[in-house]
């Protein structure tokens, strides 16, 4: 893609502004993020669904900072939430509710009660408990709530054990085998509305056929509710495409788009409401944490480089093992030595990357890269650690869109101990 994130002049820039510039201004960890390529990315969408009745839900669990979500309710997106903490954010953020698709496997009723009060758009429902809690909330309250069930078309989604969920052993969606069933009960409650169905089958993909795999398993399905007399108005594929971090493929979004929607004209569904729920490919690579060298601490069989973003900043190298690449904002001249780059957190698993060749002195500035998405939504306060920083730029404008976290906002909710 267009590089909105790229080394000028010897120097990593964010659109039209100095990394090095922010980082003097807001100081270290500092998450940066380029709002011209969050537009683009939902822009390759946009293009890929030209002519079609679609609407984008951005998956907010990826990067749920407000400013970022204004910016994508902006571009036109709805939202795919799995809290009520997202939905009241979403709402905060100018979404409309309508736009609005709750998934997740443990809605609680007072979830349901707030969502069905604003006029949520669908729930993602994924278990028959938790359609009659659904059905019982709805009643109470004098409506219908609008569902689709979320089904589990038993892909692999050839992604890590941890994220890949479209198959039978896991927690998310209804059995596919299952659904016909559970649509029939769905559509005898008073309560519900059935409006679509829906599925996800894992994240960080990066190849075309799991989806064209999963799109034949719910077309089937669509085909037997339907047959049955169960209108579905919209068809909600999920997200989960992947980006690059470190010498990845996936599709472009056109790319995928063209290819399901051709599968679906071909089986005569191509008139079909469609949604999706993209999150890592909206932001993924449009962030950098950028973090400052500490201290270099050279050893007989590893060099480390101690830096001042952590595994409570950066949480997917310890979770996942993955990769993320780290470079540096002003590259020096000089032979670079192999590290492992660590954070200051007291675990052997607080390491953003291993065996990086890097020329860097205590002082200087590393970017880690493909920091938009899963990082600050991910981040905790782990070691008493404030969360960092976060900084929206725009062409040459950058705002400050989360101040940096004090000891004080930490132990707010705190009490001093009043026990004998
Ligand atoms: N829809 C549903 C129902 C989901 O569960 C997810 C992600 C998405 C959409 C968005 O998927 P995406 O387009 O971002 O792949 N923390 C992990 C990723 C967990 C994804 C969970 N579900 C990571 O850092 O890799």
């Amino acid at each position: 893609g267009a590089p909105y994130i790229a080394y000028r002049d010897g120097e990593l820039w964010v659109e039209d502004v100095r990394v090095a510039d922010l980082a003097r201004e807001h100081g270290t960890p500092l998450f940066v993020y380029s709002a011209t390529a969050m537009r683009a990315a939902v822009a390759a969408y946009q293009r890929g669904l030209q002519g079609r009745d679609a609407l984008i839900c951005y998956a907010m669990k990826a990067n749920s900072t407000l400013a970022i979500l204004e910016v994508f309710a902006r571009a036109g997106c709805g939202f795919d939430i799995v809290s009520g903490g997202e939905l009241e954010r979403a709402l905060r953020a100018g979404a409309a509710p309508q736009r609005i698709v709750f998934s997740g496997v443990g809605k609680t009723r007072a979830e349901m009660r707030r969502a069905l009060d604003v006029g949520i758009g669908c729930f993602n429902v994924e278990s028959r408990a938790e359609l009659d809690v659904l059905d019982e909330v709805a009643r109470e309250r004098g409506v219908r709530a609008p569902v689709s069930l979320r089904v589990n078309p038993d892909v692999d989604a050839q992604t890590h054990p941890y994220i890949s969920t479209g198959l039978r052993d896991n927690k998310f969606g209804i059995a596919h085998e299952e659904a016909l069933d559970a649509y029939r009960h769905a559509a005898s409650l008073r309560g519900l509305s059935v409006v679509g169905i829906d599925c996800h089958i894992g994240s960080q993909i990066t190849s075309v056929a799991p989806y064209l795999d999963a799109l034949e398993r719910v077309l089937d399905l669509v085909e037997a509710i339907e047959a049955e007399g169960i209108p579905l108005h919209h068809l909600d594929l999920g997200g989960g495409l992947g980006i690059e971090y470190h010498g990845e493929h996936p599709p472009t979004p056109d790319a995928l788009w063209q290819a399901l929607l051709a599968r679906l004209d071909a089986r005569g569904h191509g008139h079909r409401r469609l949604l999706l729920e993209p999150g890592r490919s909206l932001v993924g690579n449009a962030g950098i944490c950028v973090t400052e060298v500490l201290y270099t601490k050279p050893g007989s069989s590893k060099h480390f480089l101690i830096v001042d973003a952590a595994m409570n900043d950066l949480p997917r190298p310890a979770m996942y093992e993955a990769y993320h690449a780290i470079a540096p904002v002003r590259p020096r001249t000089e032979p670079p030595t192999v590290w492992d780059v660590v954070g200051p957190v007291c675990e052997s698993g607080d390491w953003l990357g291993r065996d990086r060749a890097l020329a860097v002195r205590p002082g200087d500035w590393l970017a880690v890269g493909s920091a938009g998405a899963y990082c600050m939504s991910m981040a905790s306060h782990y070691n008493t650690r404030g969360k960092a920083a976060e900084v929206l730029v725009s062409g040459a404008q950058a705002q400050l869109i989360r101040a940096r976290e004090t000891v004080a906002d930490l132990w707010r909710q705190e009490r001093a101990l009043a026990l004998d």
